[in-house]
């Protein structure tokens, strides 16, 4: 395994996996157990290289279980390592695409970008940060994107404001997407639907709720998607954005935020 520090609170591992890496798509995501008695951490892939054999994951330490991840040096080994799990990123037959990221978002947004590029879809891309420490994958968006915005909230690196006054302003100039796809925090996927749906322009958004099993069966993920229960893990993580319930879905992320926190103060201790 190797790793990469891209900004204080987020790494980049690359894992030997070749069954993986051989199958690996865009979207998809692997569950990851640092050791053998911690908790499942569902990521998803950041890239891959099939002949490598080797795929990407890039976590934020939020809780417990990525804070043990941040623990592996380089050379270790994971205990296991299960994918890949959940369905591809739709990107056949699309010719001109705004990929929008978020955050750490954005390591899921690259490789989506990525494929687009591979493909010959003109693609523009749009990511936002708090602030330029938390910069992430710039050279890697840029070598793969057609155009690209960097947006920070504090003005402190590229633009200031939000990924949607770029998008808004594009739309209005007749950018033509065929199609938006966003990856990041809920609030910006809720505020990227809200800017391309009077204007008709498809949105899909990646889901990422809290995932257990990964395999339909434990309801972790449920979401509501077009007024029916889905689950994230087997049904996405994309989904329509113009049918997904945002602000459910933020009330249940905010529901296990004690939970973590907890957790990760017993670890400390
Ligand atoms: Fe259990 Fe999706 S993670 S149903």
């Amino acid at each position: 395994m190797k790793r990469r520090e891209l900004n204080p609170t987020v790494t980049e591992l690359w894992i030997h996996a070749p069954l993986i890496a051989k199958k690996a798509k865009a979207g998809q995501f692997i569950i990851v157990r640092p050791k053998e008695d911690s908790e499942r951490i569902p990521l998803t892939i950041a890239g891959y290289d099939r002949e490598a054999g080797t795929v990407s994951i890039i976590f934020q330490v939020v809780g417990a279980g990525t804070m043990e991840l941040n623990t592996l040096k380089e050379g270790e080994a994971v205990h296991d390592f299960v994918g890949p799990l959940g369905k591809a990123t739709e990107i056949e037959g699309l010719k001109n695409v705004c990929v929008v990221g978020g955050g750490v978002g954005c390591a899921i947004a690259l490789p989506v970008a990525q494929a687009l590029h591979a493909q010959g879809t003109r693609v523009t891309g749009i990511v936002g940060f708090r602030n330029k420490d938390l910069v992430i994958l710039e050279e890697e968006f840029r070598a793969c994107c057609d155009d690209f915005i960097i947006m920070t909230d504090d003005g402190s690196y590229g633009e200031k404001g939000v990924v949607t006054a770029p998008l808004e302003a594009k739309i209005n100039e007749g950018a033509n997407f065929d199609e938006v796809i966003a990856i990041g925090p809920l609030i910006m996927m809720k505020f990227v639907v809200k800017t391309t749906k009077p204007h008709g322009v498809k949105t899909v958004v990646s889901m990422n709720p809290i995932m257990v099993d990964g395999t339909g069966m434990c309801g972790g993920c449920r979401l509501t998607v077009g007024g029916k229960t889905k689950f994230a893990c087997v049904d996405g993580p994309d989904f329509d954005g113009f049918e997904v319930d945002f602000d459910e879905a933020m009330h249940r992320g905010t529901m296990y935020k004690p939970f973590e926190g907890h957790a990760r103060e017993e670890e400390c201790n």
